[in-house]
């Protein structure tokens, strides 16, 4: 190769060059010990003395060149090879990332979904205080003093006169009948306490209260909307049976079970053999309730009811102890992440 060409080539293998590894082995090829222009600055000795003098300057030019075209080429590489590392490295973070990051409690999905179900169908949320008013909890709601009833709910009294931490949902019934006029159709989620605390029973849990007043409102209504509720929740046909109950705020009272989901009715340790699950108590209105607050029973109808949140939320997830809600172990948290 005369001198052109080994410049010309130079350039060409430069263009090549894809890495700083690859730019060394071509750098050498040329500049280094055995490399071309070496070679060729080696071989002035043999050149005639007349034309060293062309000939050298030639090549210190081609050699400066290449010297200036390599470097640039070097530090062109340098900078893509650290913004790759950096790459690497960000990708990294973020592979790792998700090992860390929280996940909704299963109660908070549970009370979420819940929710969502009932604003389709046309309901509102309310709330009312955990620390409720004795005549909101018990009184208004048909459950006078010696009433027996109000020992089915083993109550926490706080230290002031007429106050207590609610054991139902069922009070905030009483709220909103009192500060709204009629149609109600409403839900009120929330926290409620009872003296009770053994592997089903946890002395804080979650319900979920349902109420409509409206003109026509009856139990047929009551139990299409129930229905559809646990068939929206389950997301399939579940068998739905309502069994008379009691309770002192409605007239009639059922307490609503479902088909077990875990033996599909058979009967297994779950639904203790009898094959049903109690999911919820409800009924109509009871009218000294409407009465109570100023609603005119003559005028209007109401059906509610009250879900357990913890309850529903064991059998959709397939949750078997209650107590494992309020433990806040991370490996049983972490199951429950939004899909
Ligand atoms: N408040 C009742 C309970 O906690 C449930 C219920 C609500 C029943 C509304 C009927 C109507 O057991």
């Amino acid at each position: 190769m005369n001198l052109e060409e080994i410049e010309s080539q130079a350039k060409q293998d430069l263009e090549k060059v894809l890495n700083l590894q690859e730019l060394q082995q071509v750098k050498a090829k040329y500049l280094g010990k055995k490399g071309y222009i070496t070679l060729a600055l080696k071989e002035i000795a043999h050149i005639p003395p007349e034309q060293r003098r062309e000939y050298g300057a030639k090549i210190n030019r081609i050699k400066g060149h290449l010297e200036a075209l390599f470097k640039e080429a070097e530090e062109r590489l340098r900078k893509a090879e650290i913004e790759r590392e950096l790459l690497a490295s960000w990708e990294e973070l973020t592979v790792s990332l998700p090992k860390h990051v929280g996940a909704i409690h299963p109660i908070s999905q549970t009370l979420a979904r819940i929710k969502e179900i009932f604003l389709t169908m046309g309901f509102s949320v309310e709330e009312g205080p955990e620390v409720e008013l004795e005549s909101y909890n018990f009184d208004l709601l048909n459950i006078p003093k010696e009433h027996p009833a109000r020992d089915m709910q083993d109550t926490f009294y706080v230290n002031k006169e007429g106050y207590l931490l609610r054991t139902h949902t069922s009070p905030v019934q009483i709220r909103v009948m009192l500060s709204q006029k009629p149609p109600i159709y409403m839900v009120a989620p929330g926290r409620v306490y009872r003296r009770d605390d053994d592997p089903t029973h946890s002395p804080v849990f979650h319900q979920v209260e349902g109420l409509v007043v409206d003109g026509q409102a009856n139990f047929k209504h009551m139990k299409y909307t129930i229905e559809v509720f646990l068939r929206e929740f389950f997301e399939r046909e579940v068998p739905v049976r309502f069994r008379a109950s009691y309770f002192p705020f409605t007239e009639p009272s059922a307490e609503v079970d479902i088909g077990c989901l875990v033996c599909g009715g058979a009967g297994c340790r779950v639904c203790k053999g009898g094959g049903w699950l109690e999911v919820m108590g409800c009924g109509m209105v009871h009218p000294k309730v409407l009465e109570n607050c100023g609603i005119d029973s003559e005028l209007y109808q109401g059906f509610a009811f009250g879900m357990g949140v913890e309850r529903l939320c064991m059998l959709y997830f397939g949750i078997d102890n209650i107590k494992l809600f309020y433990e806040n172990d991370l490996r049983f948290l972490r199951q429950f992440r939004w899909s």
